[in-house]
């Protein structure tokens, strides 16, 4: 991908996200704010007799995980949550004193690209629709290896990451360039999982297609999408 679509990808993305985030609010119904995925918060048994639990959350918008995980885990975790858009941190930090956990949540103001995830230091990375937003594929490649690298022994890796993703215009039927920066074939993201997390425990690993309309900037768009959901343990 040149820069010019990268950047128009990325444009469209941010402008996407400041919507929702400046209309819809956390834990209130009507958008899909309005709870924690349910795969991230099935991993809470894994950690009960933890009491120090490190945890990165990469793309963590304005909380919907790592918040509900801080409430679950409070004084017994720290939360490092990246998100490339800066009103995504300071909702995240505003949602973090309104649910009390500001102490757990440490919010980073910056792409996955550039955070560099230090070896052997969180118990949980979690990414959830985030990873196909990373620069290109080189960048994806590299970043399941520091996350594998990243993450200390019995620490848990989950991420759910949208593949071969196809847009169409609602009005016109005329094919769209997906708005995403990594659009892998299916078979392709779960071989890069396999071996990126060769000999890990697979806790969950499945593929579900899914369609739903998304506003774009001039159009609805009919979009199709394989949502890849892998959970493994060291
Ligand atoms: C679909 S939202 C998901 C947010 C959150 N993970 C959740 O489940 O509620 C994707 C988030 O990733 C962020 N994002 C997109 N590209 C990114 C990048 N390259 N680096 C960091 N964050 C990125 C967006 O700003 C947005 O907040």
């Amino acid at each position: 991908m040149d820069n010019k679509t990268l950047k128009s990808i990325r444009d469209a993305e941010k402008a996407s996200h400041i919507e929702i985030y400046t209309t819809a609010k956390l834990f209130e119904s009507g958008s899909w704010l309005q709870k924690p995925v349910k795969t991230v918060m099935d991993l809470t048994p894994y950690f009960q007799n933890y009491n120090n639990i490190n945890i990165l959350d990469l793309g963590c918008g304005i909380g919907r995980n790592c918040i509900a995980l801080a409430q679950e885990f409070k004084s017994k975790c720290k939360i490092d949550c990246v998100d490339i858009l800066e009103l995504a941190i300071e909702e995240l930090n505003n949602n973090a004193v309104r649910y009390g956990v500001e102490n757990e949540i440490n919010g980073i103001f910056s792409s996955i690209d550039d955070y560099i995830i230090p070896a052997n230091s969180y118990d949980l990375i979690i990414a959830v629709s985030a990873l196909e937003h990373v620069d290109n594929i080189e960048s994806f490649k590299n970043k399941l290896n520091e996350i594998s690298k990243g993450i200390k022994e019995n620490g848990i890796v989950c991420l759910i990451i949208n593949s071969q993703i196809t847009e169409i215009n609602k009005e016109n039927g005329q094919q769209l360039t997906p708005q995403f920066e990594v659009n892998l074939k299916t078979q392709e993201l779960l071989d890069l999982l396999k071996n990126a997390f060769d000999g890990w425990e697979t806790i969950k690993n499945t593929v579900r297609s899914q369609r739903y309309d998304i506003p774009r900037e001039n159009c609805v768009s009919d979009l199709t999408t394989d949502v890849v959901t892998f959970v493994a343990k060291k």
